[in-house]
């Protein structure tokens, strides 16, 4: 036991906004501090490591030999194919180009958040930096999605436990999420969803109907389309989620969901 190693992870950031990162922080079960300093070696992460420049290069380099074939790629964040993919560059390096060489001899690829998963706000239209999902560009690899904006941190740290735990990745749907936090709709755990069947409906965030916490379905809420556990395991430590809190879905989790029609406009 005392030879034993922790799971190699290198995390890598493309295009995103950090918030995956952020949320990631917020893991309570197990917490980050669980998760780095007993079961994983986060051995790069732009955010969290503590080298930077070269140094945090060449530590990426050396896990990717010393693990090879067993390291973990986390990926946030959307890649840049137009212009050569000179939108988004790391070190020198493409992201597209330090995608291709960090998985090469990676164990799986777990693509978290909308942005990594489907492309996100970075691929809304027009598109301008011609960004891509990862799973578009990683060939002969197993591919998780975990998608979010941000993800739920249960996912992340879950998915990545159910690795360490079972030595294989949890079982996924057709768009490669796993159906442990996938597997229903917001709207299939929704505590509003006696009012929805009722046809109780605000129609102003501030009327009646809101005030006594009735169905935001009129409102825009994508609850009805999005698979996500938000409803059931709740952010922040289990303290609540946007339908808690007034603001209906906006489907964060679902491809395109910044193209697919307005925010407030109803399904
Ligand atoms: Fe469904 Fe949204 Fe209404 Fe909840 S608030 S019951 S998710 S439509
Ligand atoms: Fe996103 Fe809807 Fe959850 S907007 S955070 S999937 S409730």
């Amino acid at each position: 036991l005392e030879k034993a190693t922790r799971q190699s992870v290198i995390w890598l950031s493309f295009q995103e906004c950090t918030g995956c990162t952020e949320s990631l922080t917020r893991s309570f079960s197990p917490s980050l501090e669980d998760l780095i300093f007993d079961f994983i070696s986060l051995d790069y992460h732009h955010t969290l490591q503590a080298v930077s420049g070269e140094a945090a290069e060449a530590a990426r380099h050396a896990a990717m030999k010393t693990h090879a074939g067993k390291y973990i790629v986390v990926v946030d964040g959307s890649v840049p194919l137009g212009e050569g993919g000179i939108y988004s560059v790391i070190a020198g390096m493409t992201n597209a180009a330090m995608l291709a060489e960090t998985v090469e001899h990676a164990a799986a690829v777990i693509a978290v958040g909308t942005c990594a998963a489907y492309g996100g706000l970075p691929e809304a239209r027009p598109n301008p930096t011609g960004a891509v999902p990862i799973a578009q560009l990683v060939k002969g690899k197993p591919v998780v999605n975990i998608p979010g904006c941000p993800p739920m941190p249960q996912a992340m740290a879950g998915t990545l436990t159910h690795f360490l735990s079972f030595g294989k990745l949890p079982e996924l749907d057709a768009l490669g999420r796993p159906k442990a936090f996938f597997g229903e709709t917001i709207h299939d755990r929704c505590y509003r969803r006696p009012y929805y069947n009722r046809g109780q409906f605000a129609k102003g965030f501030d009327d009646e109907g809101a005030r006594r916490g009735w169905c935001l379905y009129e409102l825009g809420c994508k609850g009805p389309v999005t698979y996500n556990a938000c409803a059931s395991l709740k952010w922040n430590g289990g303290t609540s989620f946007p339908i808690q809190s007034g603001h209906g879905c906006i489907g964060c989790s679902e491809p395109r969901f910044w193209d697919r029609g307005g925010i407030y406009q109803p399904l």
